[in-house]
């Protein structure tokens, strides 16, 4: 049995979040931890709320209400949304928790004393109208590389780049609206990334089994060449900067940046998780504590590739404590709104909450990883939704459903006994273990495309060995040969409820249930004859209700209509 860590890069507290979020981060991370919780591996699956930083400051502010009870409230809405999607983490914790506070500090204290943190003298933009310094998303103004007027001090919008708040044009205070703006001086605690540059670059070398993607952001920002970040920011909320377990001196009215913090809270959220729950943290994170044997999995959109693969390495490594590294890490691209961004600010598109009062979570999970924007940007519209989710009523629900339904009609709803594998049972075994080994290899890459493919071939064979075995025909002339193919045709469909529970495990568990299969299920093993006779013939089944619904077209001419397209 291996050891499987995972993080999904930890969703900001500033709302709830969008499909492109989702599908980017813990909807992958939950399949994947689902497939090896069922291939019998030990798996933690850690995720939290990213609580610091401006964007959580400037929607508190927005709402009317103080940081630490909107944090406390967001937390709760995005842990009950994501359990309603299925999401199955093992651990949902907070980058604002104790943990995470003590253990942020002492990397910063660690790193200073190996020489790659170091006190320098910034020049920052000062609002004199605010009485404050406007870090990052506190400023905006027009890029300096593109034009776009709506730049953030920290990040065009427009065109991805990175910025500094003293590059950019016209600036204002997101506060005020105030241009009565100045560059002061402000003393800052800086990461000496450069210092690292060749540990890292053969770090990431090393990762011979990394996804292009990944693999080619990080070795685009080691070629351009890494730069010393400052890791402090003039903000009153977040992890104060201390020495010694006291506020630094200068330091006082200084936090730590988020994302110093944030990745950190992969290893505190599991010290959250081990607090509360007794287990032991160090078995996934210390190397002298076994964790030399844990493969650890990331998984997160592009834009937080070059933060996992260069900064917090440079913390981790940089540290020489025995902290355990990524192993795997898996990144998407954009999933998009018809031709634009999804965009908190702008509320544009669709939300986790509002998805779930649309439609089930299966039929969202499924249409988002089938989909999933793995090789390039993907959009997604009402249309292609439409279609996408009509696999899951028409391939798997269907067959699903006429099998347990010819169950109940002729064989009083019981798994009918007698008679052996013939011919067609036999190729059957052959093209679903065929199947079922493509299946097993995509999921184990975190390939959501073709895991989905994989599957549908899966659930195809099903419908077509009920076409050519015809058990509605067999019945009338040879009723021990109908009784094998609807045997089989059973065991099947419990097949599916055990390798499709990843994607969509709330109809995989009405399959399992009505089929008498434990929950969350195991994965099967390669011989697939041992398999397919897995059910007990003459025990009872209960047909589920209807497992999957179609959208209808006037369903989606209303959403068309209320969540706009296009423009
Ligand atoms: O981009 C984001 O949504 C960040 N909140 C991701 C943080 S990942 C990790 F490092 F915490
Ligand atoms: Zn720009």
């Amino acid at each position: 049995m291996a050891r499987i860590l995972i993080t999904s890069a930890l969703p900001y507290i500033n709302g709830i979040k969008h499909l492109g979020n989702l599908v980017g981060s813990m909807l992958p991370a939950d399949v994947y931890a689902r497939f090896e919780r069922s291939r019998g591996n030990e798996t933690l699956y850690i995720c939290a709320t990213d609580e610091h930083g401006t964007p959580a400051e400037l929607a508190a502010a927005e709402a009317g209400q103080d940081v630490a009870s909107y944090c406390q409230e967001q937390h709760i809405a995005q842990h009950d949304i994501g359990r309603k999607f299925g999401l199955s983490w093992d651990w949902f914790g907070r980058s604002s928790s104790p943990q995470n506070h003590r253990l942020t500090q002492h990397f910063a204290e660690v790193l200073e004393a190996r020489g790659l943190i170091e006190e320098r003298l910034d020049q920052m933009v000062y609002s004199i109208d605010d009485n404050r310094f406007l870090p990052d998303r506190y400023i905006e103004g027009t890029c300096p590389h593109c034009g776009f007027e709506k730049a953030r001090g920290d990040q065009c919008d427009n065109c991805g780049n990175l910025l500094d708040p003293i590059d950019l044009k016209n600036p204002y205070s997101v506060i005020s609206g105030s241009k009565n703006l100045e560059v002061r001086d402000t003393r800052h605690l800086y990461l000496l990334q450069t210092k690292l540059q060749d540990r890292i670059r053969a770090w990431i070398d090393a990762k011979t089994d990394w996804p292009l993607l990944p693999k080619s952001i990080a070795l685009k920002h080691l070629d351009e060449g890494l730069i010393d970040r400052g890791i402090t920011r003039d903000l009153a909320w977040g992890i104060p900067v201390a020495k010694d377990g006291l506020p630094r001196p200068g330091f006082e009215d200084k936090v730590f940046y988020v994302w110093f913090d944030a990745p950190i809270e992969y290893i505190a959220a599991t010290q959250e998780w081990a607090d509360e729950t007794g287990n032991d943290w160090r078995r996934w994170w210390r190397t002298d504590a076994g964790a030399d044997e844990v493969r650890y999995v990331q998984v997160m959109g592009k834009d937080n590739v070059a933060f996992h693969t260069v900064s917090f390495p440079v913390t981790i490594l940089g540290s020489e404590e025995p902290w355990k590294s990524v192993d795997y890490l898996k990144a998407f691209n954009w999933l998009n709104w018809y031709g634009g961004k999804f965009s908190t600010s702008n509320k544009r598109g669709v939300f986790m909450d509002t998805a779930l009062e649309l439609l089930p979570p299966d039929l969202w999970r499924w249409y988002l990883l089938a989909n999933a924007p793995e090789s390039s940007d993907t959009a997604f519209t009402w249309e292609q939704f439409q279609s996408g989710v009509a696999d899951l009523a028409d391939g798997l629900g269907n067959f699903v459903n006429r099998i347990m339904k010819f169950t109940d009609s002729k064989f009083e709803s019981t798994i009918p006994q007698g008679g052996e594998a013939g011919e067609l049972e036999l190729k059957l075994y052959e093209d679903v273990g065929a199947a079922l080994a493509d299946l097993t290899a995509q999921m184990a890459t975190i390939e959501m495309r073709k895991s989905a493919q994989a599957l549908r071939v899966l659930w195809t064979l099903g419908n077509q060995y009920l076409q050519a075995a015809a058990p509605w025909t067999a019945i009338k002339t040879d009723p021990v040969r109908a009784a094998v193919v609807v045997r089989t045709a059973l065991n099947l469909a419990a097949l599916y409820a055990r390798v499709s529970a990843p994607f969509i495990p709330f109809g995989s568990e009405k399959i399992a249930e009505g089929l008498g299969v434990s929950f969350p299920p195991q994965w099967p093993g390669p011989d697939i004859a041992t398999e397919l006779n897995q059910l007990t013939p003459g025990a009872k089944i209960a047909t589920p209700e209807v497992l999957f619904v179609k959208i209808e077209n006037e369903q989606v001419a209303e959403w068309t209509e209320r969540f706009g397209g296009a423009e």
